[in-house]
């Protein structure tokens, strides 16, 4: 699975078609049922697309170690374009911001400046699509990317990964950290912990982390 553009003629693993096959095998799996799963239609944050994955909210449902995948949240009903959300997430005191771009791109990250921890707003208004800005000390931030695009912020906003269900209900599923894609945060959280749904996401390793954990089982 690719978070870029397929070239023909393998199918667009973004396509109707592509996705509902994938719902279908996943609906599948002995481990869980389709009830379990979230329907995404579009899964995007930092404006990198995870690629016509579902994600299980129970799969991904965890607490305590911080290395391991947040509980998925709902944060909304719906967003439309160019509205903004401030949530907690993973945590009920962490601060974090979703926004809608124009083109339909949803993008989640922390709230808090990577300067000196102040809140970080959103300004639809500005730039080309809206940035996100800390009036602390005028640091910007890309709203696509959350990457630093001004002021003194030493590295770009951390991610949270938000998908889309089909009733157009927005979810938190996970994090990244500072220059990590949404998949890469996705993929370090789900780690040896859920090698199965690691390897559905195209994750590296993931395929040879789970037989070793076979492995180790049946030992
Ligand atoms: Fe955000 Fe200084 S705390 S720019």
């Amino acid at each position: 699975m690719s978070v870029t553009d397929p070239q023909p003629p393998a199918p667009d693993p973004r396509s109707d078609a592509a996705q509902e096959a994938l719902h279908d095998r996943i609906a599948a799996d002995s481990l869980t049922t389709r009830r379990d799963y979230l329907r995404i239609v579009a899964t995007v944050s930092g404006g990198l697309a995870v690629g016509g994955v579902a994600v299980a909210s129970g799969i991904l449902h965890r607490h305590g170690d911080s290395e391991g995948a947040p509980e998925a949240k709902r944060i909304a009903d719906q967003l439309l374009p160019g509205e903004s959300l401030a949530f907690r997430y993973p945590g009920s005191e962490d601060r974090a911001v979703a926004v809608r771009l124009e083109d339909g791109t949803l993008a989640g990250y922390s709230a808090v400046c990577t300067h000196l921890a102040c809140g970080v707003l959103w300004r639809k208004d500005r730039g080309s699509e809206g940035e996100l800005y800390c009036p602390c000390h005028e640091g910007v931030f890309d709203a696509r990317t959350g990457e630093v695009t001004a002021g003194p912020p030493p590295r770009g906003l951390p991610k949270v990964v938000l998908v889309e269900e089909t009733d157009g209900s927005v979810w938190a599923i996970g994090t990244a950290r500072s220059g990590e894609s949404a998949r890469e945060g996705l993929c370090r959280q789900l780690g040896d912990d859920r090698p199965e749904l690691a390897d559905r996401l195209g994750c590296p390793g993931a395929s040879a982390r789970g037989a070793a954990g076979e492995r180790s089982e049946r030992t």
